[in-house]
């Protein structure tokens, strides 16, 4: 049961979440985050120098991920395979991997559905539309991989009406299908970062997942949208961002609900 005199708390910290310096053993009871995207053309283009860095970043994230979560508890990582020049790189399946070689048990996955109509990199499909010929078929990606984890076996609490889950808009919104469709975060005027997922990832998963008081874990914050949405559903969020740049953004999307004594803290090393 939560302590109710506990503070919520938001800790960004800029620093490689490699290696979770700050956050002692078995200290979060979520995490939920988005890595970027291997190489992807325009966002991250030639940010790894090949792919075995890239999962060399993964494993370590992966790694420390499983050190600071507790028993029982729910690890969410949202992710894509990814066309690099013409080659298609099996991110989903890696990360999977990784995640199990870690420690983890495989718990689920949902595919976010994107709404039609958005096509992000280029109209690969067209192709066949060209040479209506066997062989030329490249499909339009809708999806991404919502991939969920688990530290060995939960020992479920009595229940908590605070942290209680809406079964109107579970049943409404259909949460409990494998597919979610949700629309993307298409960078703003306002908010010129060009990664962001949609808060609806977020805030299902911490409803889902966590409850009231409990500290979630981003270790890629990039613009901070898990922060925020840990913030309206009265969780505690720790952030790891390697770039300080985007502290003013982060601000900008955390600060608007701040209430006396519940601010951001910004620390790097
Ligand atoms: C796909 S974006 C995350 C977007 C975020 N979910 C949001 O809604 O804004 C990935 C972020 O990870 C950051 N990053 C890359 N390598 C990192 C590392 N080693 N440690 C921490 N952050 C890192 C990038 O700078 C980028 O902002």
């Amino acid at each position: 049961m939560r302590n109710k005199n506990a503070q919520i708390f938001n800790k960004v910290i800029f620093a490689s979440c490699e290696q979770m310096l700050e956050l002692a053993d078995e200290s979060v009871h979520l995490m939920v985050t988005s890595p970027p995207y291997f190489n992807a053309p325009f966002d991250y283009q030639n940010v790894f120098p090949d792919y075995e860095s890239y999962l060399r970043l993964i494993r370590n994230f992966a790694r420390e991920t499983f050190r600071v979560l507790q028993k029982g508890r729910i690890a969410v990582v949202n992710c894509d395979d990814m066309l690099v020049e013409g080659e298609k790189y099996p991110i989903v399946a890696d990360v999977t991997r990784i995640f199990l070689d870690a420690g983890f048990r495989y718990r689920d996955k949902i595919i976010w559905k994107k709404p039609e109509g958005y096509i992000r990199i280029s109209r690969r499909s067209g192709l066949l539309l060209q040479h209506p010929y066997p062989m030329y078929f490249y499909p339009d990606n809708l999806q991404e991989s919502i991939l969920i984890f688990q530290k060995g076996k939960y020992k479920y609490p009595p229940p908590n009406r605070e942290s209680m889950v809406d079964k109107e808009e579970y049943l409404r919104q259909k949460w409990f299908l494998s597919v979610w469709e949700m629309t993307n975060q298409l960078p703003t005027g306002k908010e010129d970062y060009p990664a962001a997922f949609p808060p609806a990832l977020p805030y299902r998963i911490i409803k889902l997942f966590s409850n009231v008081g409990e500290v979630v874990l981003d270790p890629f914050l990039g613009s901070g949208t898990t922060m925020k949405v840990a913030r309206e559903t009265k969780r505690s969020c720790i952030g790891y961002e390697i770039d300080p740049s985007l502290r003013p953004i982060i601000e900008a999307k955390v600060s608007p609900n701040a209430v006396a004594g519940n601010l951001t803290e910004f620390l790097s090393r």
